[in-house]
């Protein structure tokens, strides 16, 4: 039987792409190789958000040529996130090169045959683990962010239809299924007929079954109060919202297209956690975004040290090609970026210990997703890594922790048997 080995680089939405990507090979034969030497069939499904992840593909592709030198027969395929222009740059380094829309021309340039077409969500995926599941509930993006190229890569937004996915999340709870992440670049402005999130949640919510819903990433924008009661009286929606702000400062905010002010995210903040008040909250920011002066980025160092986020993802501004901001002059420095990006990651490490630390002796809910050497890994209710000792075949199941210890980026705990 042929091999195959697929990367993944990116986010949850790359790495739920990748289940389809498994699930078509799968079903037309191939078993996956445990190391690239090994396989056949070579898949890249990359990311482009920042100009790091296309550095990455040209590494993977000077492994690629040495391995074709080695076996000719080998084929490359190149897929995901990609901007057109990018893919171009790759043109000779790859045998195909698809847009992850187009996954169903795989089979056919497998087989040399021309193959049926179906969207790509439609095929069924390939899960990764036995108790976690990614499903994607809306695809695309209508936001155009100055600085984001998701809007040129993955097109414009498109909902899934609600029946579609209650029936995927059915089947998976009858499999035992416990964690259903929904997707989406702008998961919380998912609509399908009268059905919109909140309804949506509302109705995964009333599946029967012992499972946690998860959701990534909502926009501050269509966080409305309905959704925040949803959440509130939903038992099976966790403690945990990841609510990416980008920057503190209004006037960045401006510039980056992001259509709400700072006060208009700190007063839902408010909301949320009025409501829902063990919420715990991590965001997305960017440093160094094109004109951002000290003052500015220290704005944002003020809205940390305010909100006191859980976990915050970093990014250094990188310029993408076609997007608004790229026309802008990249005037921070690298050094600079790197700076504020240690300022921020110092402040956040602080928030994150102090909130971690309200756990200690408190029993709570953990799922278990991993052993490393001797330690169980898993997740709480609100997101929170945390490890233990115990038995490897207790992975993929809930059990109950005695939180004994606190760190910035996780918690240790002891199983309660
Ligand atoms: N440069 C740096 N970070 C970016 N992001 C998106 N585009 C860029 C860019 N050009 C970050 C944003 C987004 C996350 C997924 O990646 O913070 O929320
Ligand atoms: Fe990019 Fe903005 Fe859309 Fe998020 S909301 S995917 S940052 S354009």
């Amino acid at each position: 039987m042929p091999k195959y080995f697929l990367k993944t680089y990116g986010c949850q939405m790359n790495k739920s792409d990748s289940e389809r990507i498994a699930g078509i090979l799968e079903e037309n034969n191939y078993k996956p190789a445990s190391d690239m030497k090994e396989a056949d069939l070579i898949l890249i499904n990359s990311c482009s958000i920042r100009q790091s992840a296309i550095d990455r593909i040209w590494g993977q592709t000077k492994i690629i040529s040495k391995l074709k030198i080695q076996n000719p027969k080998i084929k490359a395929v190149l897929t995901g996130c990609v901007l057109k222009k990018d893919k171009r740059k790759f043109k000779e380094r790859f045998d195909l090169i698809i847009d992850i829309k187009e996954l169903s021309k795989l089979p056919g340039f497998l087989k040399n045959k021309t193959s049926i077409n179906k969207h790509y969500l439609k095929i069924k995926p390939k899960y990764e683990t036995s108790f976690r599941a990614y499903i994607p509930i809306t695809t695309g993006c209508n936001n155009f962010c100055s600085y984001c190229v998701v809007p040129y890569t993955r097109g414009k937004e498109v909902s899934r239809q609600a029946k579609e996915i209650i029936c995927e999340i059915e089947s998976l709870i009858k499999r035992n299924y416990k964690e259903i992440w929904l997707l989406g670049e702008n998961v919380n402005s998912f609509r399908s007929g009268k059905i919109d999130f909140p309804k949506l949640l509302e109705m995964i919510n009333n599946i029967p079954g012992n499972f946690w819903i998860r959701f990534t990433s909502p926009h501050p924008k269509d966080f409305s109060n309905k959704l925040i009661n949803t959440i509130a009286q939903s038992k099976k929606a966790t403690e945990y919202i990841h609510l990416p702000v980008q920057s503190g400062d209004d006037k960045i905010l401006k510039k980056m297209k992001r259509p709400y002010t700072l006060k208009m995210y700190k007063d839902l903040v408010k909301r949320i956690r009025k409501s829902i008040p063990k919420m715990a909250l991590s965001t997305d920011i960017i440093v160094g975004f094109p004109g951002e002066t000290i003052k500015q980025f220290e704005n944002t160092i003020k809205l940390f040290k305010e909100i006191k986020f859980d976990m915050a993802y970093i990014s250094q501004y990188s310029a993408r090609l076609g997007t608004l901001s790229s026309k802008m002059e990249d005037n921070v420095s690298h050094k600079e970026k790197e700076r504020r990006d240690l300022v921020l990651t110092k402040v956040l490490s602080k928030t994150a210990l102090k909130n971690n630390k309200e756990y200690i002796g408190k029993k709570i809910e953990v799922l278990i997703e991993q052993k490393k050497k001797t330690f169980l890994m898993g997740k709480t209710r609100s997101y929170k890594s945390i490890r233990f000792k115990g038995n490897k075949n207790l992975i993929g199941k809930f059990v109950k922790v005695k939180i004994l210890g606190a760190l910035p980026w996780g918690l240790k705990g002891e199983l309660i048997k």
